[in-house]
């Protein structure tokens, strides 16, 4: 009992993959090089890689028991792989590291001592401190990062300088208090246990040097900023409404503008009647509207091609029934002494709704 105890894990790095099999042995001889007093384990998380990354880490598992592999089928998902990998250890700490050896390894220790020597909940590993370095990530991605952390600072009200980062590790009971809150969604995965907890939590910032990947590609694409918005969003709104509704109305709101836009135009400059004008308008705004829900509201289920097409008449015939239902709602309540913007706002409240409850099931269909 005892010899076994000694053997079990004081640290587990949990490391989710995607395509890394040319990083594996590399990073796993770096981080047994780093942690030469630590029982430490290393639990990857890989969602069925084609490249055999799994079969890999086996491999090496097979003469390295402190190396296991969880290999999730039909899955996809940084933050969701990330919680899976580390409810899958007993280990006091855990630490949560990419496999593309672009986090410092040397850190770990470093990270570990500061979890035991003092009662910090977290530690961070950050590129925006004094000391740490950021410079193998493009300019584009780098203003994303900087742009959603100074978001989620002044929505969230979470002061991590490096809030991006891959790179931490946590006490096993600080994960158990938040794990049940987890969105789970995307890749920030630390912005998500910050956010999640039900009480402010503690933590150190440590400064490294963020290198370039060592073999493979970057799996995130720059609609992640997109993804972070809507998990900031999900996390301050969630209880009331969802990300999509609000994506949904804030392309509504700009579809006003359009239709504006064009009204004018049509009215002043090509001289044509209220009635030719405004339809045109409204078709117009009807089109950019499904254009941009398309592209970001429902990215993840984007029609194409044909689809695209049948997607876009689905779309205008709901919103045309849409207006309908607003302007008859509204007459109604006018004909019966309401006000006339109460009227108004009650007509456009039943017509929102069912322009988004329509369309989300027809258009996108989704359940
Ligand atoms: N299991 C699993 N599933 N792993 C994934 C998935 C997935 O869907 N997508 C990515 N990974 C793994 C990768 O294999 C890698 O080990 C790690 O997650 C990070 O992915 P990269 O593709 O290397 O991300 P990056 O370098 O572009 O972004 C890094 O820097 C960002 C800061 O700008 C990551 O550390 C991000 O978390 C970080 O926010
Ligand atoms: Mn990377």
């Amino acid at each position: 009992m005892n010899a076994a105890r000694s053997h079990s894990p004081q640290l587990a790095v949990v490391i989710p993959t995607y395509n890394e099999r040319g990083n594996i042995a590399e990073l796993l001889l770096r981080i047994n090089q780093a942690l030469p007093d630590t029982h430490w384990e290393a639990v990857f998380v890989d969602d069925d890689s084609s490249d055999g990354t799994a079969a890999a880490v086996r491999d090496i598992g097979r003469n390295d028991p402190r190396v296991r592999c969880i290999q999730r089928i039909a899955r996809r998902g940084l933050a969701s792989a990330v919680i899976e990998g580390m409810m899958a250890t007993a280990a006091p700490f855990i630490a949560v590291m990419d496999a593309d050896l672009q986090h410092d390894e040397s850190l770990l220790p470093v990270m570990l001592q500061t979890l035991e020597s003092t009662n910090v909940d977290l530690v961070i590993g950050s590129r925006l401190v004094a000391g740490g370095e950021n410079q193998n990530l493009s300019r584009g991605r780098r203003w994303a990062s900087e742009f959603s952390s100074k978001l989620a600072r002044i929505l969230l009200d979470i002061h991590v300088k490096d809030l991006m980062s891959g790179y931490f590790m946590l006490r096993r009971e600080v994960l158990d208090e938040l794990v049940r809150n987890l969105s789970g969604v995307g890749f920030k995965i630390l912005l998500d246990i910050l956010a999640s907890a039900p009480r402010t939590l503690t933590f150190v910032e440590l400064p490294y040097r963020f290198r370039s990947r060592h073999s493979g590609e970057s799996k995130l694409d720059s609609n992640a900023a997109v993804a972070l918005a809507m998990t900031v969003i999900a996390k301050k709104l969630g209880w009331l409404i969802s990300p999509r509704l609000v994506a949904f109305l804030v392309v509504g709101g700009f579809g006003v503008i359009v239709h504006f836009a064009v009204l004018t135009s049509a009215m002043k400059v090509a001289k044509l009647e209220f009635v030719i004008a405004q339809s045109i308008a409204t078709l117009v705004a009807m089109t950019s509207n499904f254009v941009i829900n398309n592209l970001f509201t429902y990215r993840d289920v984007r029609l194409r091609g044909w689809k695209w097409l049948s997607g876009w008449i689905s779309f205008t015939v709901t919103c045309s029934f849409g207006a309908l239902a607003n302007v008859g709602v509204a007459s109604v309540l006018f004909h019966e002494r309401f006000s006339w913007s109460l009227s108004a706002l009650a007509g456009i409240l039943i017509g929102t709704a069912w322009n988004y409850g329509v369309t989300r099931w027809h258009t996108w269909q989704l359940k």
